[in-house]
């Protein structure tokens, strides 16, 4: 059934009729969501990026006044745990303290003792539940937008390209803001480093899909009207200048008569190898620069890291952490490691953004072990972090673009294993789990009007074993709840209470005295 649907995507180019998307993320019908529109009116100043500016600049005026810090922020560093909801937070810091061989539940991830914590809103302009696109564009850009559409204002439909190339809706991110006052720029994820996450810190794009030139074309544009994402980066502003870019995703640089180092075959379409053409143009321009695509390069660079630093490890996202082939797959902690070593060396400090890419992926797939794993990987690269910088200079913020439907259920004892099932059994007397979802491809059909029970199945326990889950889907949801705001360093206060997620860039400039309004904040005269 599964593999129907797939070659039936790949063999119909995306429409509005035909539903394309990738693996985790079926795009919705575009007809479908005209007609919701339809009977729906918002503030129509939502599609500009002015609207969104101001209702973070109120917010910060607000929140100003009981600001009595002084001190700038050198160094900006974000944090991103992609779908890491804040039950994920507390059933990951109870695996975590279960591993350590305690009860777990009374367990801190490294970022839960930041001095200051908020909570953000995730909606985006035209959707209840968001995507990593828009979430990415309001926290990177400081700018709310339409689903699916990165680094654009939503005026932009998602897949117009013709709108997405008008200045008035071409958004600039935090990056390109620190950029401008001198601040060297990093970017780490564990998926591939087009997808629409840290994209957010360098793409416009009118749809999040367009990571290679053959995906433009797909959709009928040009990429020389709409470049695809891997070829903004590699040469646009603001990527063409980011010092550190480490992630997976080779094979949207590649071209399709190619395979990478591991036997990936490329996917462009344009015969352009960009990662000759990123190492070309630091060759050309005398600078310090290397290409990894293993741990072991990596690692023997970590001593004197060069200026330009690009690394990808994989033909696609990385490894799960817990299935990684730790010869050739570097951990999110030694990536982050990395690149303040490289970062640290800049006059003006630096921003960093760094992703805990694939608890989002787990979490589709249902499988709770690799996405608390997954989460855990993230506290650890904090750690790192927070025990290189000083609190004094240096601004750590982690969240979360949007939650998921796992849910953390049942009425266990204290200490029970949170992968395991609930010490209860539901009504038909039948085991359930702990963790478990509304919906995804965990759903099981039931026996004889009552569900079956899963903790006899053949693989329970395994690493990729589902949990179960109420609704049958291919893919797990996105949830609509807040997601937490941590922080720590020079200005942390400014990040408590509830607020809109487009506040968060905003919030990160006012600390580090960067961007339009920094001539405006007595801390920054
Ligand atoms: C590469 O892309 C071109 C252009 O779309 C196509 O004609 C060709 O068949 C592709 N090659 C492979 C090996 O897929
Ligand atoms: C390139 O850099 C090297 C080492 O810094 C220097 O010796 C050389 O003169 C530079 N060449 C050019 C063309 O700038
Ligand atoms: C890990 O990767 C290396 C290099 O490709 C390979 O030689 C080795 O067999 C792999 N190890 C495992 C456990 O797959
Ligand atoms: C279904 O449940 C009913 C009532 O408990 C029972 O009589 C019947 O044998 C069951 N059928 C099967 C196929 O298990
Ligand atoms: C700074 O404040 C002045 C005076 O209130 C105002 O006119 C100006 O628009 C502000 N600048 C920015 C970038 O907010
Ligand atoms: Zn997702």
């Amino acid at each position: 059934m599964l593999l129907v649907y797939f070659t039936v995507l790949l063999l119909l180019p995306c429409s509005q009729r035909v539903v394309c998307g990738d693996e985790y993320h079926p795009d919705i019908d575009e007809e479908t969501r005209l007609k919701v529109e339809d009977r729906v009116s918002r503030n129509a100043g939502e599609s500009t990026a002015q609207y969104w500016y101001e209702e973070a600049r109120a917010a910060i005026r607000k929140r100003q006044v009981r600001d009595q810090r002084r001190g700038v922020a050198r160094n900006l560093v974000m944090f991103l745990g992609d779908g890491m909801s804040v039950p994920t937070l507390a059933a990951a810091r109870t695996l975590l303290g279960q591993r350590q061989g305690n009860t777990g539940e009374e367990a801190k991830l490294s970022f839960e003792n930041f001095p200051s914590v908020g909570l953000a809103k995730t909606y985006c302009v035209n959707q209840q539940i968001p995507d990593s696109a828009c979430t990415a564009t309001a926290y990177l850009c400081g700018v709310k937008n339409n689903y699916g559409t990165l680094g654009v204002a939503a005026a932009v439909r998602r897949r117009d390209c013709a709108a997405s190339t008008e200045t008035a809706n071409r958004l600039e991110s935090i990056a390109a803001w620190a950029l401008e006052h001198g601040k060297d720029i990093g970017i780490v994820t564990t998926t591939r480093i087009t997808h629409a996450s840290p994209a957010g810190a360098f793409a416009k794009s009118a749809n999040r899909n367009w990571e290679h030139d053959g995906l433009v074309r797909e959709d009928g544009h040009d990429p020389a009207q709409c470049p695809d994402i891997a070829h903004q980066l590699i040469h646009e502003h603001p990527g063409k200048h980011f010092k550190v870019i480490l992630g997976g995703g080779r094979r949207n640089f590649l071209p399709n008569s190619t395979r990478d180092e591991e036997g990936t075959r490329g996917r462009r379409t344009d015969e352009r190898n960009l990662i000759h053409e990123w190492q070309d143009d630091k060759r050309e321009r005398n600078l310090s620069f290397a290409y990894a695509w293993n741990r072991a390069q990596l690692m023997s660079l970590m001593e004197s890291p060069p200026e330009y630093l690009l690394g990808l490890f994989e033909g696609t996202h990385l490894q799960y952490h817990l299935e990684a082939n730790k010869t050739t797959e570097p951990t999110l902690s030694e990536l982050t490691e990395i690149a303040i070593r490289s970062l640290s060396r800049s006059e003006k400090g630096f921003f960093l953004f760094v992703e805990g890419g694939r608890i989002d992926h787990a979490h589709h797939s249902n499988y709770p072990h690799l996405a608390l794993d997954e989460t855990i990987q993230l506290s650890e690269a904090v750690a790192r972090a927070a025990s290189m910088l000083p609190e004094e200079d240096s601004l750590l913020v982690v969240t979360s673009d949007h939650a998921h439907v796992m849910a953390i259920n049942g009425y266990s004892p204290r200490g029970e294993n949170i992968l395991g099932p609930s010490n209860d059994r539901d009504s038909d007397g039948v085991p359930y789990m702990t963790i478990s979802y509304a919906n995804g491809p965990g759903a099981r059909a039931q026996n004889n009007g009552s569900r079956p029970n899963v903790v006899v199945e053949n693989d329970f326990g395994r690493l990729r074993w589902r949990s179960h889950a109420d609704m049958p889907l291919s893919s797990e949801t996105h949830g609509g709840d807040d997601v937490a705001v941590f922080a720590r360093g020079p200005h942390h206060h400014m990040f408590t209470g509830l607020y809109e997620q487009s506040q968060l860039p905003h919030l990160m400039a006012y600390a580090g005295c960067i961007g339009d309004d920094a001539v405006n904040y007595s801390h920054c005269q």
